[in-house]
């Protein structure tokens, strides 16, 4: 099996762990399983990142934009969004968990804005690889 399918392969898993996470588990109203789930599929996700780094230069390939294509800079653009969506993600369920219902809103919007991004970012990826 080469890198790109084991890496492939990784993201899936994530994906459908953050799936899981939302629809089924916030279904049960069982936040803090919601919560460790989520933690589990961005800790991951940011390893898969480094993998990626690690085995294909994906930095010094994602900086070249002016002559890189398109859906390239798409991917990348919405994957480095992903990422820091996570940080709001960690920091405003934190505080919900603690009883602060103020970040809900927030928690709310840039979880559907971050779950839509990492599947496209997952769709997309099998067009940026070379
Ligand atoms: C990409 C990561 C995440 C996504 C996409 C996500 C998405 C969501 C969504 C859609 C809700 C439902 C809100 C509602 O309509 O009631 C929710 C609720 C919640 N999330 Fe997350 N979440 C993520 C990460 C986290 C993390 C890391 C934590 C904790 C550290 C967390 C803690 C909570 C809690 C406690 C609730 C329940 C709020 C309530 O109804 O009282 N989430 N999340």
């Amino acid at each position: 099996m080469n890198s790109a399918v084991i890496l492939q392969i990784q993201s899936a898993i994530i994906l459908l762990l953050m799936h899981i996470g939302v629809y089924i588990i916030l279904k049960k109203k069982n936040r803090l399983l919601h919560a460790k789930c989520m933690g589990i599929a961005i800790a991951w996700d940011i390893i898969l990142i480094l993998q990626i780094e690690l085995t294909r230069g994906a930095i010094a390939k994602a900086i070249k934009v002016p002559t890189n294509p398109i859906i390239l800079n798409i991917h990348v653009g919405m994957a480095l969004t992903c990422v820091l969506l996570y940080f709001v993600m960690i920091y405003s369920g934190r505080k919900i968990l603690k009883g602060d219902k103020q970040l809900l809103k927030l928690h709310r919007f840039s979880g559907a804005l971050a779950l839509t991004l990492r599947t496209l970012v997952f769709f997309t990826s099998f067009m940026v690889v070379s």
